[in-house]
């Protein structure tokens, strides 16, 4: 790599900003490299027509299902190997970093970008998002984990602060970024366009170097989300290597001129210049020709990962899968489907399945009506005789693009009131009727699940999604999807209901971990759907669970009991109810999928990181005593229940004067020698039967030190200092 440190001031600084809005600039030997858009599907734009608003053309590439889809997959493998499509054809297309995933949590379902983001838990997010990158960055390119950090609303986003306690942070919103860093090493990170307690992502010197870099190792690159950055200097110097878009070279002189006038260390532009140098190094030491990528393979694993995130969310009286019969098809999204996001992700596909000719294809000789619904009196007359005449009606609802997209948030999670008008009256003359929903964030359900008896959850499935509903509609695939997000009853039910969005420039995230079902479940509140909720055409035994000590890991044996060969997502919760801090009745902590023919028995093994224990204070704390671990089919579908005992952490040490009795006490060296000094000083204490033992608990909160005062005189500061450095020494 080239000798960066003995370039000019000029050049360095030169490297960390775009020559265009997709391009790095090519300086002294180090060629210029393409970043673009991502995540789910590669949005290279040539020409001069360039945007991130998703407005502008770009090269026609495959559409796979957007996050929100794929994360109903629940199934790492297969995002890979999505990964490694994306690496493939940005390699063709030119393109050396493609920018996602997007692995933000889910914490509002108005977030006009859910969409792009995979889940309401870390672990499934982060989970999904390293296997993402592994995938991109396993044909040479490199990824860019987006958007770091806290960035969970539209609104404002550009100024808002998001105020989220300590905890909070380490254990909902940094999480998967860090699952992500640690697992898969992406070449780059994208910070956000927020504040964080008041500090821009771009300016944020803890997050991106104190967090990011030296305490989860991260050694790539961290560039702006595009036209973050508010001050190019005080963003080089908490750590911002590469601005983007290309300020026309105006940031590089504010840059030099920083470092002129000593405002800013000339160590720092050496480093970020470095970064650059070596992230273009990473994505061009292999260059291979790149081939143009198989469209039909890439459309094939479109349609494979369409069809595995749809989830059955209702089959009443197994109406589904499809028996040969008339169909009558309602609704325009059969025709004209919804399948991504609007915005910056915004792809030009290769092609696109119409579900409509997808049902045709698979329905055979069967008779296949098409109507397209609506409100006006006339168009639902029609689709009402259309249902009526068939033997079932499959109606395709959802919400359009001009409802959800970057950019702005939604005011309510309702589905149009003429869809559900138009529900009512084909139920009314069709009882069988299979709702198909396409929405990128969550909607409310209430009254759908009510009235269909069976629904089919698409969310977003990219291009091929015609085919993956096709496929599941008539039982080509049998459904394994599973919600990775909560369908409340109500948006006032929700966790950020009163916080939501951000009012004079500030979102308190009040909640606090308490999101997605970590809210509901504590709340006790009833759902239309819970997390991780998501039917079989088959069924599903579970029997003999089994956990290691010290819960690292964990074996359930599953059978499937139908008829049909399935796939059964099994899902492992941990609760702590004798906890010392206020933690959910259960959170996830490792998932594994099995497919089974009928009648076939497997033993399915979920590793549990020990990390996923613990809870944040000051550092990663894993808290000994009894856990209750539950396996099920959903968060919501516990089958089987174990009590497991794991051994705790060592208590922080050292010990001072601001520690409490009661923490001295929890403590197995600390506690006798403590016990020791009061019998000493306080004989009461000791000997009067159930005082002595009250009497503690009662000072339990009381900080050491504030003892000396309460002695009158009895115990002296230095004694204290004494008993502390005794303890302390004990290691
Ligand atoms: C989005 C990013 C995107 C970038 C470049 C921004 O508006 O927030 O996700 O990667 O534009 O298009």
């Amino acid at each position: 790599m080239a000798d960066i440190s003995a370039w000019a001031l000029q050049q360095r600084a030169a490297l960390g900003s775009g020559a265009s809005f997709w391009t790095t600039k090519a300086v002294d030997g180090i060629p210029s490299i393409v970043l673009t858009d991502g995540p789910h599907g590669v949005r290279k734009q040539s020409g001069s027509a360039t945007d991130h608003l998703g407005l502008g053309a770009s090269e026609p590439a495959t559409c796979f299902p957007p996050a929100v889809g794929l994360a109903q997959t629940w199934d790492p493998a297969l995002v890979q190997r999505v990964g490694a499509a994306l690496g493939d054809e940005s390699r063709s297309l030119g393109v050396q970093v493609l920018l996602g995933p997007g692995v933000n949590i889910k914490r509002d379902p108005r977030c006009g970008r859910n969409f792009e983001y995979y889940s309401e838990d870390p672990l499934l997010a982060g989970t999904l998002g390293a296997a993402w990158v592994r995938g991109v960055q396993s044909r040479g390119v490199g990824a860019s984990v987006k958007h770091f950090a806290v960035n969970n609303a539209e609104y404002d986003r550009m100024r808002a602060s998001s105020d989220v306690d300590d905890r909070t942070l380490r254990e909902i919103y940094l999480r998967a970024f860090e699952q992500v860093v640690r697992e898969a090493q992406p070449w780059t990170v994208m910070c956000s366009y927020n504040r964080i307690n008041g500090i821009y992502a771009t300016e944020n010197a803890w997050l991106l170097t104190d967090v990011l870099r030296d305490e989860w190792g991260f050694d790539g690159l961290v560039v702006s989300d595009w036209g973050a950055v508010r001050d190019r200097v005080a963003a080089v110097a908490a750590g911002l290597d590469l601005e983007m878009p290309s300020t026309g070279g105006v940031s590089d002189a504010d840059v030099v001129a920083a470092v002129q006038t000593g405002a800013l260390d000339d160590a720092v532009v050496t480093l970020a210049a470095q970064r650059v140098a070596q992230l273009v190094q990473r994505t061009t030491e292999n260059p291979s020709e790149s081939a143009p990528f198989d469209v039909d393979a890439h459309h094939r694993l479109a349609r494979e990962a369409a069809a595995a995130a749809v989830v059955l969310l209702k089959n009443d009286g197994d109406l589904l899968p499809l028996a040969p019969s008339r169909l009558a098809v309602i609704g325009r999204f059969a025709q004209t489907p919804r399948y991504q996001g609007g915005g910056s992700s915004h792809v030009n596909p290769t092609r696109l399945d119409i579900p409509l000719d997808e049902i045709r294809r698979l329905a055979g000789p069967h008779e296949v009506t098409f109507v397209p619904g609506g409100s006006h009196p006339d168009a639902v007359a029609d689709a009402v005789a259309a249902a009526q005449s068939a033997d079932t009606a499959v109606l395709f609802l959802g919400l359009t693009a001009e409802e959800e997209s970057e950019g702005f948030d939604r005011e309510h999670i309702d589905l149009p009131d003429d869809q559900l008008r138009l529900l009512r009256e084909i139920v009314a003359v069709q009882p069988r009727t299979v709702v198909i929903l396409a929405h990128g964030g969550v909607v409310r359900l209430d009254a759908v699940a009510e009235l269909a008896p069976a629904i089919l959850d698409g969310a977003l499935l990219g291009q091929a999604g015609g085919g993956g509903i096709a496929d599941v509609l008539f039982g080509v695939v049998n459904p394994s999807g599973r919600l990775a997000e909560t369908v409340p009853l109500r948006l006032q039910d929700t966790p950020a209901f009163l916080n939501f969005p951000s009012e004079s420039g500030r979102t308190v995230y009040g909640e606090r971990i308490f999101v997605g079902y970590r809210w509901y479940d504590a709340r006790g509140l009833d759902v239309a759907f819970p997390f991780g909720h998501g039917l079989s055409y088959t069924r599903f035994d579970y029997s003999e669970l089994q956990v290691d000590d010290d819960l690292a890991g964990l074996r359930v044996s599953v059978a499937n009991i139908g008829d049909r060969v399935g796939r059964e997502v099994v899902q492992a919760y941990a609760a702590l109810p004798a906890s010392d801090v206020s933690r959910p009745p259960r959170w996830l902590i490792g998932f594994a999928a099995v497919t089974l023919a009928p009648g076939d028995r497997r033993v399915v093994e979920i590793p549990v990181r020990r990390i996923d224990l613990a809870y944040w204070k000051d550092r990663w704390v894993v808290e000994g005593g009894d856990y209750r671990v539950s396996v099920g089919s959903s968060s919501r579908d516990l089958r089987l229940e174990a009590t497991v005992h794991v051994e705790g952490d060592a208590v922080t040490r050292p010990f001072t004067g601001e520690s409490t009795l009661g923490e001295l006490l929890a403590d197995p060296v600390a506690a006798p020698m403590v016990m020791a000094a009061v019998a000493e000083v306080m004989p009461a204490a000791g000997s009067t039967p159930g005082l002595g033992v009250d009497l503690l608990r009662m000072a339990a909160s009381i900080p050491i030190e504030r003892m000396v005062g309460f002695s009158g005189g009895t115990v002296s500061r230095a004694q204290l200092d004494e008993l502390l450095a005794a303890i302390n020494s004990q290691g």
